[in-house]
């Protein structure tokens, strides 16, 4: 087995080839002069069991994930079981409005084409895997982000609405803290509404647990009502750090810490799945057998 590592997800490549004990091939991905992508594995795949590591972030790194799965066929790889550590377009999983596409099926139906297997972590809609035909795995990161918690000492762990109460109830669990959650409206792309909510938090150090951090807007107005509560301090930590729309900036100053995982790698990334997805690639290869 190798480890193909996409330039989008080098970091957690490197992570899931030491977790696996298999080597590593680097990739050449740089753009042409028009911008389009030139991508090369710098080391053969021949006979291989590939896994292939792209997240979909930004745009362009879909693109690269499309001329890998070319490049490891091409190299004659025995199979290739795709990652996409964060899936975008996740959000868009139906037709909201007429004329719109169904985004993340579009996705499913052009990963699958090359690929043997695939595997994601913390999915928005477990549905999108019932679009793939070929074997399909979805992990969650719940357990990366209680372990990364650990040193942090904290009280609470608060879901920022009902989605996330799943995710946040087994972070605390796995804590040994008690959890709560808030609810949630989103009003547009950028501006969401949290009802207020009497939570018992005075002086207590609160981890709000989310899936994505996206315009910071959900984790914004979960502390601002945290705050007004008498929070001794706000964590903020998620699978997916996608910190669009300045997040970061209109975060720094409220919430006192901001955490990712590497699903998506950024300054924030803090800790890896790429244990998780280790689990992942072992129950995908029983389905494959
Ligand atoms: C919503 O379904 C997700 O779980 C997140 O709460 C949401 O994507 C966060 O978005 P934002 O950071 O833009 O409020």
């Amino acid at each position: 087995m190798k480890v193909v590592a996409g330039s989008r997800s080098r970091r957690l490549s490197r992570e899931l080839a030491r977790v696996l004990g298999v080597k590593l091939v680097e990739v050449d991905a740089h753009p042409f002069p028009d911008g389009e992508k030139y991508v090369r594995l710098l080391d053969g795949v021949e006979g291989e069991d590939v896994v292939l590591v792209q997240t979909t972030r930004p745009d362009d790194a879909i693109v690269e994930l499309f001329l890998l799965q070319d490049a490891v066929r091409e190299a004659g790889a025995e199979s290739v079981i795709t990652v996409v550590p964060y899936y975008g377009y996740g959000r868009q999983d139906k037709r909201f409005n007429e004329g719109e596409a169904i985004s993340a099926r579009a996705l499913a139906r052009r990963i699958q084409l090359d690929s043997d297997g695939f595997i994601t972590v913390d999915i928005h809609s477990e549905h999108i895997l019932g679009w793939f035909s070929i074997p399909s795995v979805e992990v969650s990161g719940a357990p990366a982000v209680a372990e990364y918690l650990k040193g942090l000492d904290v009280d609470v762990v608060v879901a920022p609405d009902r989605g996330s109460l799943h995710r946040a109830g087994a972070v605390a669990e796995k804590l040994g803290v008690e959890f709560d959650f808030l609810e949630k409206r989103r009003i547009d792309e950028r501006t969401v509404e949290i009802t207020p909510k009497e939570l018992d938090v005075e002086g207590k150090k609160v981890a709000i647990v989310d899936d994505i951090i996206s315009t910071g807007g959900t984790v914004i107005e979960a502390t601002r009502q945290m705050k007004a509560a008498g929070v001794a301090a706000v964590y903020a930590v998620c699978t997916h750090g996608i910190f669009a729309a300045n997040a970061l900036e209109r975060m720094a100053g409220l919430v006192d810490w901001v955490a990712s995982s590497d699903t998506i790698e950024s300054e924030k990334t803090a800790f890896t799945v790429a244990d998780l997805i280790a689990e992942g690639i072992s129950l995908l290869q029983e389905q494959l057998r």
